[in-house]
């Protein structure tokens, strides 16, 4: 059979399997609108939404209610190539500060979505933002179980920071695998995405089973200022330039397009601001495993020191599902200091912060790995051999809960602080002091955004001359410098296979045709408080170690639970094999940090360290 034979193959095999699975959206039964996403604009006074309608013909509408009236601002069409529905956008404009609107989309004809509520925040120097990454909904087949895990993690950090302007998601919002529709459906059923506008990266996972799955990227998140020939896109918000760089495209000729990309940029739009951040999906400095891989190697060698020189503040990742604090970075070269939780760090010129956040969604963690290529399951940062960690490290922490990070921003500070998403407990803090304040009065003003739909009303900017106020304590999660705690939140049922008998190599994966699957349940952990409750790691809580017990040597990756989805796993994977060998885009050398399993032929290593 020829290649592109055995890609059509494949390609149809996987489509089949998503079609077999995938339930009817909840939402499109019953209102013709759904999907709906709120999304930054170019710049804070600006806010996209993005939706699928079932009202083909209907000219559709974006209306935005505030106290000054009614605007309307025409739909666009995102054609994503579906026959039974279409995926409209439309991009608000001269949204004012502090300011509540009631915004709905569709038209009378059609019919319209529910009324949803947005409040702007401060359009001033200090204000708040949240990240989270990997929400990965469907590892496993899990996917009912990560979207209620998701929506939990979601939900803990819009309720724990009410004045959050923004979520940036930094790739992996679903799995890929096997049915993607029904990945969607979760991740869009957290109703905090149509209140809090919502931008989201792409990461590897949103191009499987092959790169034309990217088509349900493309239709759903609008990137200001996107480039057209490759999805690296920036947006301005108060007094910080956001740059999202496409790591999924890394090749020689990638990177040097995302320098290009980078150069322009903050050439540009870096001085009108005080804070430069790139987000991308493949962190370049981590724990986990991926730092080893070939992709993530070839853009941190190339594209840190590009990150170094143009002088951007602080780089944030995913990927990797353990969180990892650089030191500060100048170049590849660490400059060195001990770290501690609460850390105010005064970067000079050059000096970059990284880092990477766990999964938002829980259903796979990797574990510490050492400079010496092996894996540590359950290690602590306070007790690991320090000659094990990358010299980039400055601290990591691998609890296997989920978490999400705040942002909070002022002219002079930049503070992450990263919570356990289903605790107060406070996971790591860090705070960066600006050494290159902008002029903002010499700034130009801001181009227009090229994803910006034609608008019925007049843009209507409006900047704030006076500072605003600080963000409102009221979080409950304030910084607590305690034992970070780990808990299992939910009740699941884990199945999980072992490589045996080297014992401290155990692999936990859905690859593998399952040589002895073992199922087993997991005890539920106690349910949130608002107390911080230092908590001994549970070696039973996210083991797949194939035992039918926890194991401290155990893998720690959350796998499948769902018995009636193993068939459709295996499927899903032999389909998404054949097809990633057909497009042959994967890597097939064996190298260094192999981390396949041994009873995995040795010709199809390359193929699992590209994907796993
Ligand atoms: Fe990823």
């Amino acid at each position: 059979m020829s290649q592109k034979s055995l890609a059509a193959v494949a390609l149809a095999l996987a489509t089949a399997t998503s079609t077999v699975v995938v339930p009817a959206p909840a939402t499109a039964a019953s209102n013709p609108i759904f999907r709906t996403l709120l999304q930054p604009g170019a710049d804070e006074t600006q806010a996209i939404v993005s939706w699928r309608t079932n009202a083909h013909g209907a000219a559709e509408k974006l209306e935005v209610t505030g106290p000054d009236g009614t605007q309307t601002f025409d739909a666009q069409e995102k054609n994503a190539g579906a026959l039974l529905y279409k995926s409209n956008y439309a991009t608000a404009t001269g949204l004012k500060e502090n300011t509540t609107y009631s915004y709905r989309v569709g038209s009378d004809e059609g019919g319209w979505s529910e009324p949803q509520d947005y409040t702007t925040g401060s359009f001033g120097e200090d204000w708040s933002f949240i990240t989270v990454t990997d929400a990965q909904i469907g590892v496993g087949t899990d996917i009912k179980e990560q979207t209620t895990q998701w929506q939990n993690t979601i939900g803990n950090a819009v309720a724990d920071v009410p004045d959050a302007e923004m979520i940036w998601s930094l790739g992996d919002q679903v799995e890929g695998w096997g049915a993607p529709v029904a990945q969607y459906d979760g991740y869009f059923s957290a109703p905090e995405i149509r209140r809090v506008p919502t931008n989201a990266l792409p990461g590897n996972h949103e191009l499987y089973a092959s790169p034309a799955e990217l088509k349900h990227y493309d239709e759903h998140f609008l990137n200001p200022n996107q480039e057209e020939d490759i999805r690296d896109f920036y947006f301005e918000r108060n007094n910080v330039l956001f740059i999202g760089l496409d790591t999924n495209a890394s090749s020689e000729k990638d990177i040097a397009r995302h320098e290009e990309f980078l150069r322009k940029t903050i050439a540009e739009r870096g001085k009108s601001n005080d804070w430069v951040l790139v987000g991308m999906h493949h962190s370049f400095f981590s724990q986990g495993t991926h730092y080893t891989d070939a992709d993530v190697t070839r853009l941190r060698e190339q594209l840190a020191p590009v990150m170094s020189e143009l002088d951007v503040d602080a780089v944030l990742g995913g990927h990797d599902h353990i969180y990892t604090r650089t030191h500060l970075m100048n170049g590849l070269t660490p400059v060195e200091a001990e770290a501690k939780r609460g850390d105010v760090l005064e970067p000079n010129d050059g000096e970059v912060l990284y880092l990477t956040t766990t999964t938002a969604g829980g259903g796979k963690y990797y574990d510490f790995q050492g400079e010496d290529g092996k894996k540590y399951p359950k290690a602590r940062f306070e007790t690991i051999d320090k000659s094990l960690q990358h010299p980039s490290t400055a601290l990591w922490r691998q609890d296997y809960t989920e978490d999400y990070m705040k942002v909070d921003v002022t002219g002079d500070k930049l503070t992450f602080t990263t919570y356990n998403a289903n605790d107060p407990s406070v996971v790591d803090k860090v705070s960066l002091t600006n050494n290159d304040r902008a002029e903002l009065s010499d700034a130009p003003s801001s181009p227009s955004s090229p994803t910006s739909a034609p608008s019925s009303a007049p843009s209507e900017p409006a900047p704030s001359s006076e500072p605003a106020e600080p963000a409102p304590s009221s979080a409950p999660h304030e910084p607590v410098e305690t034992t970070v705690t780990t808990t299992a939140q939910v009740t699941k049922v884990v199945t999980s296979t072992k490589e045996g008998p080297t014992p401290e190599i155990v692999t936990s994966t859905k690859v593998e045709p399952v040589p002895t699957t073992i199922t087993t349940t997991v005890t539920p952990a106690a349910k949130p408080s608002d107390e911080v409750v230092p908590a001994e790691v549970d070696p039973k809580a996210d083991t797949c170690d194939g035992s039918g017990k926890g194991s401290a040597q155990g893998s720690s990756e959350k796998c499948g639970s769902s018995t009636g989805g193993i068939v459709a796993a295996v499927v899903g994977t032999l389909a998404a094999l054949l097809a990633a060998l057909g497009v042959g885009y994967a890597a097939t050398t064996v190298r260094e940090g192999d981390r396949a399993p041994s009873w995995l032929p040795k010709p199809l290593h390359g193929l699992y360290n590209r994907f796993f």
